[in-house]
């Protein structure tokens, strides 16, 4: 049987930073749910980084879901759960609660329903005190963009013309539309950004 195992060289270079700020963010307990997963390899890191808490991976991508799924057979981490089909734009979700929800560059590679999908969810599925975390590189009021992201910026729009860094004000006014306030913005390496939400 071919390794249907992806790899996405970014995740070796964010990663540590990322569980780094993780223990401080998330609950003590209890499900995360991660929203575009992508390889699944934060998946794996993360899960076996945390062990008190289930690790639930999505991605509305077959090809993602099948790396996940090989990532979670062959590394044997107990508390990495199967990963589900979520399409961050669609209405309805197929869970019902997380005690967490952490999502790693979609935003700005996703039409902006995606994004709107994510805070209506977000808002929806997490108790009271329960965290959103965004990581991925974001334009800011204020802030003059780096060469990099402004770069990185034309070539998604390229790509895709509903694609483009989003301005960090509009994602945080979605959010508080969805009764998340923002908590902490932590500047990360190679102009990236954590961004934690907090439900009210
Ligand atoms: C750049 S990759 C990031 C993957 C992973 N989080 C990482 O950092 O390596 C973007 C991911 O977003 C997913 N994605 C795109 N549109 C989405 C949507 N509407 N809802 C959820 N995920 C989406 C893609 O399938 C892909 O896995």
């Amino acid at each position: 049987m071919s390794d249907l195992r992806r790899t996405a060289p970014a995740v070796a270079r964010n990663r540590d930073p990322i569980l780094d700020l993780l223990p401080d963010i998330l609950p003590p307990s209890g499900t995360v749910l991660e929203v575009a997963s992508g390889t699944g390899e934060h998946a794996v890191h993360f899960a076996r980084g945390l062990p008190h808490l289930d690790w639930q991976p999505s991605d509305p991508d077959a090809d993602a879901r099948a790396s996940i799924a090989a990532w979670r057979e062959a590394e044997s981490v107990p508390n990495l759960l199967a990963p589900l089909e979520i399409d961050a734009a669609a209405p309805d979700w197929p869970v019902s609660h997380a005690d967490a929800v952490v999502c790693i560059n979609m935003i700005h590679i996703s039409p902006w329903a995606a994004t709107e999908g994510l805070m209506a969810a977000a808002g929806r599925l997490l108790p009271a005190d329960a965290p959103l975390v965004l990581y991925g590189p974001y334009r800011r009021e204020g802030h003059a963009i780096e060469p990099s992201n402004a770069a990185f910026d034309e070539d998604l729009k390229r790509r895709n013309p509903a694609w483009g860094l989003r301005l960090l004000e509009d994602v945080a006014r979605r959010a508080e539309a969805q009764g998340l306030t923002l908590e902490r913005v932590v500047e990360m390496p190679a102009n990236n950004l954590t961004v934690v939400f907090r439900k009210r």
